[in-house]
């Protein structure tokens, strides 16, 4: 890791904080109704045998998906803490690096993976053309990218016009904390996708689940007439 702190590695680094996290995502509204769901769609139907990296793995809820599928999962998260959760979530069966998405790869060789998955990470990244380009390095050609992210026309990122990248502060009501994000033009990711020779194949807006409608109607209903996350799947063409 850099000496340079990066964005919100302390608040994902904080031992309470990430058990809360790890317990909540199971069974909320926005991730386990919503933005999971849908970002796990995107996926391959045969996963068997498949090597796959979870960047941001966070409490590895989705590392431990993957790998109930059959595919040779890689973890990694800057936050140990994550990192630990992650371990006891997927029992061993998968490979866990804490690692700061900000730095290069070198960990992997070129053409490692057959699918990238960075479900609600690159909004915390700085520079997303390194990022990019270091996903397209290590997967194969025609190797599958799946993100989510911050929806361009959800009504806090329409709330705030930005031009560039900015570093914007956002109240977590379930948590009591504020989490520092980087707002960015939608076409700055897009242009950054092309430039490391992404070629977007789908993308989703999600629609809440049945379970979500039960259990919390009223996000349910917020959900439906707002978009909040996007998911993404590009093809490395390099
Ligand atoms: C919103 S959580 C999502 C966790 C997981 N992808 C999921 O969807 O369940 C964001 C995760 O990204 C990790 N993260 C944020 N910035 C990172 C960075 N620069 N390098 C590595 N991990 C990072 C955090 O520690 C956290 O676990």
């Amino acid at each position: 890791m850099s000496d340079k702190k990066p964005l919100s590695s302390e608040i994902y680094g904080d031992a309470a904080f990430a058990q809360q996290y790890a317990a909540n995502i199971i069974d909320n509204a926005w991730n386990a109704y919503y933005e999971r769901p849908a970002s796990l769609s995107l996926a391959a139907a045969d996963l068997h045998n498949k090597s796959v990296l979870d960047a941001g793995c966070g409490p590895g809820i989705t590392t431990a998906w993957f790998v109930n599928q059959g595919a040779n999962v890689t973890g990694i998260d800057y936050s140990e803490e994550m990192i630990s959760i992650a371990r006891n979530n997927t029992e061993d069966r998968a490979r866990l690096l804490r690692h700061d998405l900000n730095q290069e790869l070198n960990m992997f060789n070129q053409s490692e993976f057959d699918i990238i998955y960075c479900s609600l990470v690159i909004h915390y990244i700085d520079d997303l053309d390194l990022l990019f380009k270091e996903f397209s390095r290590v997967l194969k050609p025609n190797g599958i990218l799946i993100f989510s992210t911050d929806h361009p026309n959800a009504p806090f990122v329409k709330a705030i016009p930005v031009s560039g990248r900015e570093q914007k502060s956002f109240f977590w009501n379930n948590f009591g904390i504020y989490m520092d994000a980087y707002l960015r033009p939608w076409n700055h990711i897009t242009d950054s996708l092309e430039k490391n020779q992404f070629v977007i194949d789908k993308t989703i807006d999600p629609v809440p689940t049945q379970e979500c409608r039960v259990k919390f109607p009223d996000i349910y209903e917020q959900l439906i007439a707002n978009p909040n996350f996007i998911c993404v799947r590009a093809i490395n063409k390099k």
